[in-house]
C-alpha cells in the first residue's frame, strides 16, 4: 500500500503517535487527517508527511488505520470508513474503554482490529502503548509496535484487562504529577525554591521508576532500603501511611476505573 500508516484524528495523542511513526518508517509513508484541517494540516507540515483532505481518502491506502477520536466519535467515524476498509488492513482503536468488539459490529466485514492504550509520555519517546488484539488479528501486532516503537515500550494484554491497565498506563501520568507537584510544595514550605524542588523531586521519582524497572525489586523492599531506623525518610513514610496514602491512590484508582466501564457503554 502507499502508507503503512494513517492517522485519523491529529489531537494529543494522535500527533504524538504520528510523530513516533514517522521516526520509524519515514513520513512519506504516512497520511494524517482531523475534523478540523488546519489541525492536520500544522501536523503534516510540522512531520513532513501526507496531508489527506478527508477521513475516507486518510483510510483508504494505508496499512494500517488509526483512530485518534475521542470515544464519543470513534463509532460513527468507524462506520464512515466502512466503504474504503478492506480485510487486508488493519483498524487501530485508542478509544478509552471501546471495545473491539462494539467497533467491529460498525463494519459490514471483516476486518482486523487492534486495540491500544497509549500515554502521555509517547510524546517525548518514553511511553507505555497497552496494546490487545483477539488471536486472529494477533499477527499484525508485532509489526504495530514495530511503527510505532520510538513513542516508548509496550506491553501485550488480554482486552478484558484494558481498563484496569488504562488507570495503571493512562491514568497514572497524572497522578504522578500530582504526587511531585506535592513534594517540590511541600519543599517549598520547608524552604526549598519551588523550581529546585520540582527539578528534584521529577528526577527522583524518574530514578525510583527506574530502580523498580532495572532491578526488579518490589516498591515495599526499595522503599525500606531508604528508611533506616531513626533516619528522616521513615518519618516522613510514616505520616504518608498515617494519612491514607494507599487508601487515596486506590480509591482514585477506582474511580478512574469506574469511568472507563462507564466511557465504554456510553459508547458501545
Ligand atoms: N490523552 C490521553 O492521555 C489518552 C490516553 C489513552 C487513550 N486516549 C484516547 O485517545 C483518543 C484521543 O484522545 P486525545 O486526548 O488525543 O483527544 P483530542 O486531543 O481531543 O483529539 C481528538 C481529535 O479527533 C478529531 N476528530 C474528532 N472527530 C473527528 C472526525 N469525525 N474525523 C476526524 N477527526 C476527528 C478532533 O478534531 P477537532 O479538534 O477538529 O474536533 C481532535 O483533533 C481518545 O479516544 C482517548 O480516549 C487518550
Amino acid at each position: 500500500m502507499k502508507y503503512i500508516i494513517s492517522f485519523i484524528g491529529a489531537g494529543n495523542m494522535g500527533s504524538a503517535l504520528a510523530a513516533a511513526a514517522c521516526k520509524t518508517v519515514g513520513p512519506d509513508r504516512i497520511i494524517v487527517t482531523n475534523r478540523s484541517l488546519e489541525k492536520a494540516k500544522s501536523l503534516a507540515d510540522r512531520l513532513g508527511c501526507h496531508l489527506a483532505p478527508n477521513n475516507l481518502d486518510a483510510a483508504r491506502d494505508a496499512n494500517f488505520v488509526m483512530l485518534g477520536v475521542k470515544p464519543q466519535d470513534i463509532h460513527q467515524v468507524t462506520k464512515e470508513l466502512t466503504p474504503v476498509l478492506t480485510g487486508n488492513q488493519v483498524l487501530v482503536t485508542m478509544a478509552a474503554g471501546v471495545a473491539i468488539d462494539s467497533l467491529a459490529r460498525c463494519l459490514d466485514k471483516p476486518v482486523p482490529i487492534i486495540r491500544i492504550l497509549p500515554n502521555t509520555p509517547c510524546a517525548i519517546g518514553h511511553g507505555l502503548i497497552l496494546i490487545s488484539a483477539s488471536e486472529k488479528d494477533k499477527k499484525h501486532v508485532s509489526w504495530l509496535m514495530d511503527i510505532l516503537k520510538a513513542a516508548g515500550s509496550f506491553q501485550v494484554i488480554p482486552e478484558s484487562l484494558m481498563d484496569s491497565g488504562c488507570v495503571a498506563a493512562g491514568c497514572s501520568p497524572a497522578y504522578a504529577y500530582m504526587f511531585i507537584d506535592a513534594i517540590a510544595k511541600g519543599t517549598q514550605a520547608v524552604g526549598l525554591p519551588y523550581a529546585i524542588g520540582l527539578t528534584c523531586a521529577a528526577n527522583a521519582v524518574l530514578g525510583a521508576a527506574a530502580m523498580i524497572l532495572e532491578t526488579g525489586k518490589n516498591p515495599e523492599e526499595l522503599k525500606n532500603a531508604v528508611c533506616s531506623p531513626g533516619g528522616s525518610t521513615i518519618e516522613g513514610a510514616r505520616v504518608l501511611e498515617e494519612g491514607g496514602l494507599y487508601n487515596i491512590v486506590a480509591r482514585a484508582a477506582e474511580a478512574s476505573y469506574r469511568r472507563n466501564i462507564q466511557l465504554g457503554k456510553e459508547n458501545e
